[in-house]
Formats: C-alpha cells, structure tokens, sequence
C-alpha cells in the first residue's frame, strides 16, 4: 500500500508531480491559455462582478490561501483576504453578495471550516471550496468546488494537498483574471506553458535528494529552527516551519523575511538553522526587488552568527555564496516557484523526524481530519 517507500508521507512527497499533472489536466488550453473550471453554481457574470475575495482554511490549506491571496491578487487584480476558519466565524466578518469565499480544504470535513462555510451562506456570500475529496461535507455545500486530483492522503502531515491547491489557485485566478479582462490571451498562453512545465520540474527536483539527506543528517538534534521568506514565499516559509514542528516536535517560527528586525533578530545566535527561501524570476523586477531584499536579510542572519540554509533558485550565486548551505530549485516563474520551494522542505521535515524516531505518518496529539471546532 506503501508502494515501497518507507511511509506514507514519503510516497505523498513522490506523488506530487503526478498530483500536479492531474489538477491542471483538462482545464487550462495550451492553445487559448482559456481556463476551464468544473460546472457550478456561480455564473460568469457573478465572477465578474465580486468586489473582494475571501480565504478561510486551517494549518497547511491556511498556508495554500495565503499564497492564494498573492496569485488572485497579482492575476485578477480583486482585493482578497485571508482568515484562519477558526477565527473568520467569531470576528463576525464583512461579506455580502459581492464577496466570493473560497473555503480550502483538503479532507473537505473539517468542521472550523465547514462553520465558515455555513456562515458566509447565512450572509449571502457565494462561496467556492477547493477540496481533494468529491462527496464530502464541504464540497456538497459549497456553491462550487474545484476539486484538487491528488488522490488520498494518508500521512498526517499534508504534502501532496498542499501543491494540488496551489495548482488549483492559481487555476482560478487565471480564470478570474481573464474574465476581468486582466489577462491577456498571449499572456494566458505563457501561464499554460509555465503550468505544464511544473511536474517535470518537480520530478526533477524528486531525482536527487542527497542534499536535504545530508542537511537533516547535520541538523536533526537542533531545538529550534526559524524559516523566513518574502512575498509570496512567506507562506512557504509557514508551511515548512509546520511541517517540521509536525513531524519532528522541533519549535520552529515562520516569519516574513523583513520582519526580522523587528523582534526575532534576538533569537539569532550560532546554534539556530535558519531556512530562507530566495527564490528569483530572471527579468522580473517585482522578483528581482524582494530577492536583493532577501538577500541583505541572509547577510543580516550571518552577521550575527546564525546558520544559513537557502533555497534558492538553480545557478544563483550572489545568496549561494553567502550562505552556509543552499538547496537548489529550477527556475519557475515568480507565483510558481513556491511550489517547487515547498518540496525539499517537506523532506527536510520528513528525514529530520525519521532520524528523531518520530512516528511521521502518526503524529502524536493530531488527527488527519479535525472534525471538532
Ligand atoms: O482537511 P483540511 O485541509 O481542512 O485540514 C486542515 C488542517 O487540519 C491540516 O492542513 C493540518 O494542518 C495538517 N496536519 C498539516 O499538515
């Protein structure tokens, strides 16, 4: 069942350039760059007309939202939100019938989000799910869903979800940004091609993990460990930090990279690992700006005697040599490279815990589905 790898999670990890084929399969045109999004109860007109877009999810599809936030609001231009269902439903929110909700789920049962679901109905918001499970609570009572095709997910801590959601974000802001009139159909040809390049990166990426091996061979007895990242690469660096307090019971903080003077500068001293994820698209200034941005933040890190592990883009010199260890990524466009980013950090959590002894695919005080706000 386990295929042949040792857990769960570590099939999962494989699966994702597979996960990611099959959400993007069917669905965006390689000619056209037109989006296809499966029938549902919300209609062309409404997409166009919402005002404000709302996220709410927990834990990993909480980090899938917020990346959501920077796609939607770079492809579609449409101003959007992002709450942790569990506090959406109690800080009685501003919603009409121009605010889309998108609810993400993985199980599509948790029950923190179900509750936002139902409140956002209550105050007529039309609200879309983006669920790996057809049939579920949450995909029966949305007005649509984009299902993710990632298939089952068994380990605890989610992988292969996580991507499958990116996947299905970035979907829907090509598909609301072309029918607002953001996109145009040149620009949605290159999204496709950019899309359908991702699994064989990914798969590449999956091909030689010995850096990340020696990585969590050098730094599994670490206490602490802090993840920094800018833009859109601040999610990631939530969703690596969880993934290893998850799985190893390591304490580690994802903060947003220009956050660091503000507080947690303090904690820096020679026995902290810190992960900063530096990615950069070539030519793209907005990129090129948070990467040089980012980078003065590693010279900072080093300045005060902390260990640098970066991930960065492939070929990068000027982060590479200032760091202590670095983890390379192909070259993805800006909104895309958090996908590929998110990948070796999951096996870094994943063969931290392995050598810790930890149960990975159990671990302890969680449940796959929290279905008890
Ligand atoms: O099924 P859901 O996506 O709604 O679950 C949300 C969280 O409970 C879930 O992502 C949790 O944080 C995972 N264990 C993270 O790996």
């Amino acid at each position: 069942e386990k295929g042949g790898f040792k857990h769960f999670m570590l099939k999962e990890i494989y699966e994702q350039p597979r996960a990611v084929r099959d959400t993007v399969q069917g669905r965006i045109s390689l000619d056209t760059g037109r989006v296809y999004l499966d029938p549902m109860n919300i209609t062309e007109g409404e997409f166009r007309r919402f005002d404000r877009v709302m996220i709410a999810a927990c834990g990993t599809s909480w980090h899938a939202g917020l990346a959501g936030k920077y796609m939607i609001e770079q492809l579609a231009r449409v101003p959007v939100e992002v709450d942790y269902s569990s506090e959406f439903r109690y800080r009685n929110p501003v919603l009409d019938e121009r605010t889309l909700l998108i609810v993400i789920s993985q199980s599509g049962e948790t029950a923190d989000t179900i509750a936002a679901l139902r409140e956002a109905k209550e105050r007529d918001a039309r609200v879309l799910a983006i669920c790996n499970v057809q049939g579920s609570m949450i995909t029966r009572e949305a007005d649509g869903t984009i299902l993710t095709h990632a298939g089952p997910e068994i380990g605890v801590a989610s992988t292969k979800a996580f991507t499958a959601q990116m996947v299905a974000l970035y979907l829907f802001a090509l598909y609301l940004g072309q029918l607002r009139g953001i996109i145009s159909s040149d620009e949605a040809r290159r999204h496709a091609q950019q899309l359908a390049e991702l699994p064989v990166k990914i798969e590449h990426l999956l091909s030689d993990t010995d850096r990340v091996e020696e990585l969590a061979k050098e730094f599994f007895r670490a206490t602490d460990f802090l993840y920094l990242g800018r833009g859109i690469n601040f999610p990631i660096a939530l969703e690596g930090a969880l993934k290893l307090k998850e799985i190893s019971y390591i304490h580690a903080e994802g903060y947003p990279a220009g956050e660091m003077k503000h507080g947690p500068n303090a904690l820096i001293d020679e026995r902290l690992p810190v992960v900063v994820i530096n990615t950069r698209e070539q030519g793209n200034r907005a990129s090129e700006l948070r990467y040089e941005k980012t980078h003065s933040n590693i010279v900072e890190v080093k300045a005060r005697e902390g260990i640098v592990i970066s991930v960065l883009t492939e070929g990068d010199e000027m982060s590479s040599k200032v760091s202590d260890h670095v983890i390379e990524i192909p070259a993805a466009s800006d909104l895309l490279s958090p996908i590929l980013a998110i990948i070796p950090l999951q096996l870094l959590a994943y063969h931290i815990a392995v050598r810790r002894g930890c149960d990975v695919d159990q671990p302890r005080n969680l449940a796959k589905s929290v279905t008890v706000e």
